[in-house]
């Protein structure tokens, strides 16, 4: 199965932002496209509004004046849906309504001939459910571009349930020859992108809420620690607190509630107070004219540890050994029982974040977990009211003189990075498990849908299999509300790394 011949129309109705998008891709691709949208005018203007833009591409030389001009020459805005009948994919971008999107594609099966691909761009709806309105269902697929589509290479290409392997393949190949990278998924609330990426924003939302950070110093954190290109405060404040709060929700809706997925309060209240972001002037930031926007907290310089004893390799964090003998400190190696921390002059110890709270121990401090701490440019210590001062000085000397800067924040379980990275883990496998999408268009999707640095899967691959579900345990026994609880696949993630490890070679 190939994709769609370029000298067949494509139609793309509901001709807003995603529809002129979505348009742009495949004129620029070579196909005659045709616009409609249900307002009056709208189709025209959206035509006008892409040629404008084809002006701008041609002005940075990613278009020549005769390709802009051809492009110009195959675009045409549709009167009525029955100016689309010679097209051979209908790309829906209306409002997000089921009824609206079923009504229209009804209306669309009596217009198009029988081979015409159908294709909806909904992001939160169900692509059985709108699908479920035509007579023949197995020719309509989800081709969810991501905003803005001409610059976003992500399609997912989603089957509903009665979705025939002939049309995702075309869509799918479609997708490809418009220059896009194309993921497949089954028809899944959030598909891959909007689902596995929920636990970005609720846990830096939970940090916040339980009094662990202020925004500026977890978004430092998730960025300059993490390797997020983002903060999820920064983030939402641009995608909108709205737009972000009805994702999340209808997510959390479409799986019954399932307390993974529950929306944060705090979010409610600011979508209810009106502070939606950068489009309000207001979000978690202030971004009216004058506003200064707050430092993350960041501990004043002191005096590292003459030498620190390493008891175990320190697992996920073991280049912490070599960048602190880099640093000059002395690093004593003692036997690895079950260790793998840091215990520094006075026997404080430094733990690398294990979804435990540091109330359960004598005198510990927690540090997160880093996508790579040699470039980490910040790391953060949590430390509860049983941990001495002097150990919290230690240990923030210590990853001073390796040239990091530190944040210190209260004792929340899993930190920051570690309950995000640990909980992203787990939904992208369960994904998988789950028959949704390969581990390989997970990893895909992640990276370029939400630019995550890695996609789940090779992240738990870098911190072993076993790390995610053992942070989610202990973060479950801290919390048994559910919200950790790690999903069967977790464990059986965990289990077959363990058997890996365990297989003599
Ligand atoms: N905006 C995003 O970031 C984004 C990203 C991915 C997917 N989506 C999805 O894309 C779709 C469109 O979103 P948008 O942000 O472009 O919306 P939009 O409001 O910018 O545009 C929607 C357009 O559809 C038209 N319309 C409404 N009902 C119609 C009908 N029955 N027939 C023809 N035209 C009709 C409207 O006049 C409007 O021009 C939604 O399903 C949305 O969930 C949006």
């Amino acid at each position: 199965m190939t994709a769609l011949d370029l000298s067949s129309p494509v139609a793309v109705v509901g001709t807003g932002t995603m529809g002129q998008g979505i348009a742009q891709v495949a004129l620029v691709a070579g196909h005659p496209v045709r616009l409609y949208d249900a307002a009056p005018g709208r189709a025209r203007e959206a035509a006008d509004a892409i040629g404008a833009r084809l002006d701008r591409l041609v002005e940075k030389e990613r278009l020549t004046g005769t390709e802009r001009d051809a492009a110009r020459a195959r675009l045409r805005p549709a009167e009525t849906l029955a100016g689309l009948a010679d097209c051979a994919l209908v790309a829906e971008a209306v409002v997000e309504r089921l009824d609206v999107k079923q009504e229209l594609f009804r209306a669309l099966e009596d217009v198009v001939g029988d081979d015409c691909l159908l294709a909806t761009n909904t992001s939160s709806l169900s692509v059985t459910a709108v699908g479920g309105a035509l007579r023949d269902p197995g020719r309509f697929v989800g081709l969810h571009f991501f905003n803005p589509a001409p610059l976003l290479p992500l399609v997912e290409v989603v089957s509903g349930f009665a979705t025939d392997v002939t049309s995702a393949t075309r869509a799918y190949e479609t997708a490809r020859a418009w220059g896009k990278t194309p993921v497949a998924c089954a028809d899944t609330p959030g598909f891959i992108v909007n689902r596995i990426a929920r636990p970005f924003y609720a846990e830096a939302l939970a940090v916040h809420e339980d009094q662990g950070a202020d925004a500026a110093t977890i978004d430092a954190v998730l960025r300059e620690s993490g390797g997020f290109k983002m903060g999820a405060f920064e983030l939402t404040d641009l995608i909108g607190q709205d737009v972000n709060e009805s994702v999340t929700h209808s997510v959390w809706q479409a799986f019954f509630q399932d307390v993974r997925f529950t929306p944060s309060l705090a979010q409610r209240r600011l979508v209810e107070s009106g502070r939606l972001g950068r489009k309000s002037g207001q979000g978690w930031y202030d971004y009216r004219q004058g506003a200064e926007r707050p430092e993350p907290h960041t501990a004043d310089p002191v005096e590292p540890p003459a030498y620190v004893v390493a008891e175990g390799d320190l697992g996920p964090a073991a280049e912490l050994l070599a960048l602190i003998r880099e640093a000059g400190i002395e690093v004593r190696a003692e036997g690895e029982d079950n260790g793998t921390r840091l215990v520094l002059p006075g026997g404080g110890q430094l733990v690398l974040a294990d979804g435990r709270t540091s109330v359960e121990f004598r005198d510990v401090v927690y540090f997160d977990l880093a996508l790579d701490y040699r470039r980490a440019a910040r790391l953060a210590l949590s430390a509860s009211q049983f941990t001495s001062p002097r150990t919290v000085a230690q240990a923030t000397g210590l990853f001073q003189a390796l040239g990091k800067k530190v944040s210190v924040i209260g004792d929340v379980p899993g930190m920051i990075v570690a309950r995000t990275v640990a909980r992203l883990i787990d939904l992208a496998v369960e994904v998988v498990a789950k028959g949704v999408a390969t581990a390989e268009d997970v990893d895909t999707a992640m990276r370029l849908g939400v630019n995550y640095p890695l996609g789940p899967l090779e992240w738990s691959r870098r911190l072993g299999g076993e790390w995610a579900c053992a942070v989610l345990d202990n973060l479950h026994e801290c919390a048994p509300s559910g919200r950790y609880a790690p999903s069967l696949a977790l464990y059986r993630h965990a289990y077959a790394a363990d058997k890996q490890e365990g297989t003599p070679s």
